[in-house]
């Protein structure tokens, strides 16, 4: 079953949510390139994770205004959508769901403005809820943001780092990908009324969701068909990225110099053998098992929140991450 199926939420509605944020732009007519960029890539797929994980959250209390929390689910993705534009520019990737990266279709410089006007129309848009009492919304426009760039820029300072530890690599994920989920649940929580401490472990259970499914995204890079990942496999070390997999195989001694060979300068034949003897070695085992260690952490609080009847929705979203494939 899919997640939105599951959860029991209608993705039209938040598919509609999504596209009333550039319906409603006074500032740019909906014939213009950039509503019909912006309206192409939010149709262009994903399964609105984060939009479902707001109104998860939500469950945990009772929302006296539904629609704010539409609009911050909406909000979410919109981020997140225009941190992937960003993301496709930074990794020269040239595909992303199956079609054709938007920097492919518009050019860099366009794809960019189309990025940077989306994050900032959601400041704009949250800043509506931004009064002292309501600073979660505050939190979802400008914090998240802040983080995603600081992880970007973090795994960009790291590149063919050989030398980064497995707490650098997760602190770089949290803030890349982890946060961002966390703060889903946490805001759509506080929204609907519930108490900060609630809110806390609900960041707490979401932010170990998102520790596992960044360190699953690094296994899919080696162990997924280049057809299916619309690159080659090993992609990210192909281009610098040390992720945890890489890690792991640098503690095999013979396969370490191999790795720590490897530069910007490169060809890509002489990488495919580093890439193979990684697949081979028990890399991929151990970063699974960090992965499933994140999701036990998250399993775990869980149990603290079983008085919440909503609680049950965090187990579909345990599942959905323990199988999930991107
Ligand atoms: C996917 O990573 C990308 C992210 C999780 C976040 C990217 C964030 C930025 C580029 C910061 C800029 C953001 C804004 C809103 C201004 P990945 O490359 O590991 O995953 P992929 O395989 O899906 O590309
Ligand atoms: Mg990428």
């Amino acid at each position: 079953m899919k997640l939105d199926e599951a959860l029991d939420i209608s993705l039209r509605a938040v598919d509609r949510e999504i596209q009333n944020i550039v319906k409603y732009d006074k500032d740019v007519p909906r014939s213009s390139t950039l509503a019909k960029s912006i309206i192409d890539q939010i149709q262009s797929g994903g399964k609105r994770i984060r939009p479902l994980m707001v109104i998860v959250g939500s469950r945990f209390g009772k929302p006296q205004d539904k629609r704010k929390i539409w609009q911050l689910a909406a909000a979410a993705e919109f981020i997140h959508a225009a941190s992937l534009i960003h993301d496709d520019i930074i990794d020269n990737s040239s595909l992303r769901r199956g079609q054709p990266a938007l920097h492919v279709k518009l050019g860099v410089y366009e794809a960019l403005h189309v990025g940077n006007y989306m994050s900032a129309r959601v400041i704009e848009l949250i800043s509506t809820y931004s009064a002292e009492r309501e600073r979660y919304a505050y939190d979802l426009s400008s914090l998240v943001t802040t983080q995603l760039c600081i992880g970007e820029y973090q795994q960009l300072t790291h590149l063919y780092d050989y030398d980064v530890t497995i707490e650098e690599y997760i602190e770089k994920s949290k803030n890349k990908t982890a946060q961002l989920m966390a703060s889903c649940l946490r805001i759509g929580a506080l929204a609907a009324g519930v108490d900060e401490a609630t809110a806390d472990l609900l960041y707490s259970f979401g932010e170990k969701l998102g520790i596992s499914f960044q360190i699953r995204d690094d296994i899919l890079d080696f162990t997924q068909s280049s057809e299916k990942l619309g690159k080659p496999a090993g992609s990210d070390l192909r281009h610098g990225q040390v992720t945890l997999p890489v890690l792991f195989a640098l503690e095999d001694e013979p396969l370490a110099p191999r790795i720590r060979a490897i530069s910007a300068d490169t060809p890509s034949q002489l990488i495919d053998p580093v890439i193979a003897a990684i697949q081979q070695s028990d890399a991929l085992a151990k970063t699974e098992q960090l992965s499933k260690h994140y999701l036990d952490e998250a399993a775990a609080l869980i149990d603290q929140l079983s008085a919440y009847p909503a609680h049950k929705d965090l187990r579909v979203l345990l599942d959905f991450f323990s199988g999930r494939d991107r």
